[in-house]
């Protein structure tokens, strides 16, 4: 039988999409997925220091790995990601029993460590650009990820990010857009262009193959058979007009913008250095509402940053009322080694941040709520992705907004459907699928 592998993976979607390509290249290899971690040769982890709760949840599960191989001491365990780049060695050190781990995007060199004799731990974290065509193996064979760019050139003061991806180099747009071409050629009809600051792509390439970000995405939009592009994450700072112009010209492109906020307070934004001020923020806001009126709008905003007072944090729930968003990702500050903000002195205490949160999320979620009531009535196109989590006589799938559609019909996973919305919560739609199908 061949070797088997397990891999857990933490954290965002650039790690789902580094573990797709983890798992091309070990299947590659030879390679199979276990279907338990305690079947596997292979025990890995793709993993996240983002907060310190990401560290917890991975350490639990590293131990349970410990425990399974003194019972089958042959069993190899790798540790990838961000969490394995931001303490390096030191990983072998306080975790013996990991035999390789390397940095973010550095699967080949697990492929290195597994094809030779080597029999010491090994450790790989240099900062290479990216690293090539490995397979990928995707979730879902209808939806793919195109990694636009590696590293982050921003200097966010609670970031651990730019330490453990390193610094921004961005991918030739021929190159992308050959990848595109393949995915659509392969059966994918949505693909999410990736990045840790996707629209500051291209700033960073020779001038005759520079494509700005927004050109990347009209060239995509041009690939036949690509119905659906996302991207992630944008900076409000550099978010230029011509991206939210492309927002309203190209088809393929969607009606959703997720503009990570932050805080609302420009006191608060100065000492996360994130170079724009509440007002220049709200500025991009309404341009979105002006030429994109249907556009969604999600957002990141942490509470608790360092010497956040009681009226900064009115100010962030100000935004939050005023812009409506669509939905939000909301975080307790959480203090990361090596970065310029956990130096700061007025740390935030715990019972502090926990209440500013509910408050926040209360904000979050009455707008969500309000803002959802638009689509009732309307009719949606939804890719199906398939059965609804809660009831599986039914289906779940996503509009264009980003909104997670739950509806009565009939469909595969992939296929488009028109879905007529008949009630909206903060968080999910739901409806009846329209009786004439489209094409899909
Ligand atoms: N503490 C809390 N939240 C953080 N984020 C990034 N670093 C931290 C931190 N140290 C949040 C930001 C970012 C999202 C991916 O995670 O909101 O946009
Ligand atoms: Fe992704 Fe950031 Fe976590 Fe790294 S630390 S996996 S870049 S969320």
């Amino acid at each position: 039988m061949s070797r088997q592998y397990h891999l857990t993976t933490f954290g965002c979607q650039m790690n789902e999409h580094d573990s797709e390509r983890m798992q091309g290249m070990l299947e590659s290899l030879g390679y199979s997925q276990a279907t338990e971690r305690a079947a596997a040769d292979l025990i890995l982890f793709n993993t996240c220091s983002i907060r310190e709760k990401a560290d917890e949840r991975f350490i639990a599960h590293l131990h349970e790995a410990r425990a399974l191989k003194r019972r089958r001491p042959e069993t190899v365990i790798g540790v990838g990601g961000c969490w394995a780049q931001s303490v390096k060695e030191e990983v072998f050190r306080r975790f013996p029993f990991v035999d390789v781990a390397f940095g973010p995007g550095q699967m080949h060199k697990l492929a290195e460590f597994l094809t030779s004799d080597s029999i010491g731990a090994q450790g790989y974290f240099e900062f290479e650009s990216f690293t090539g065509d490995l397979p990928v193996k995707r979730a879902r064979e209808f939806q793919g990820w195109l990694q636009i760019s590696v590293g982050c050139n921003c200097v966010c003061s609670y970031c651990i990010v730019p330490s453990t991806r390193g610094r921004e180099v961005s991918r030739d747009p021929a190159v992308l857009i050959a990848e595109a071409q393949r995915l659509a050629a392969d059966g994918v009809t949505e693909v999410t262009l990736l990045g840790q600051n996707v629209n500051s792509y291209g700033r960073d390439l020779p001038h005759p193959q520079r494509l700005s970000f927004a050109q990347l995405l009209s060239a995509v939009d041009s690939v036949d058979g690509i119905r659906r592009i996302r991207y992630t994450s944008p900076h409000p700072k550099d978010m230029r007009e011509d991206v939210i112009r492309a927002h309203a010209e190209l088809p393929a492109l969607c009606e959703h913008i997720h503009l990570p906020l932050q805080s609302g307070s420009s006191a608060v934004l100065k000492r996360m250095r994130r170079t724009y001020t509440r007002e220049r923020y709200l500025d991009r806001v309404a341009l979105i509402r002006e030429l994109v009126p249907d556009c969604a709008l999600t957002t990141d905003i942490i509470v608790g940053f360092p010497g956040e007072t009681e009226e900064d944090f009115q100010q962030t729930l100000e935004v939050a009322e005023e812009v409506g968003y669509d939905g939000a990702f909301t975080f307790i500050y959480s203090p990361r080694r090596g970065t310029e903000a956990a130096e700061i002195d007025q740390q935030i205490p715990h019972e502090v941040k926990v209440e500013r949160l509910e408050r926040l999320v209360d904000v979050v979620q009455r707008r969500a709520a309000e803002q959802a009531q638009r689509f009732v009535g309307r009719t949606l196109e939804v890719l199906v992705e398939g059965p609804s989590r809660t009831d599986p006589s039914r289906l779940r799938g996503r509009s264009r907004h980003n909104k997670v559609v739950n509806f009565d019909g009939l469909g595969n996973p992939g296929e488009y459907v028109d879905v007529e919305i008949t009630g909206a919560t903060s968080q999910t739609l739901t409806g009846e699928m329209s009786l004439v199908a489209r094409a899909g």
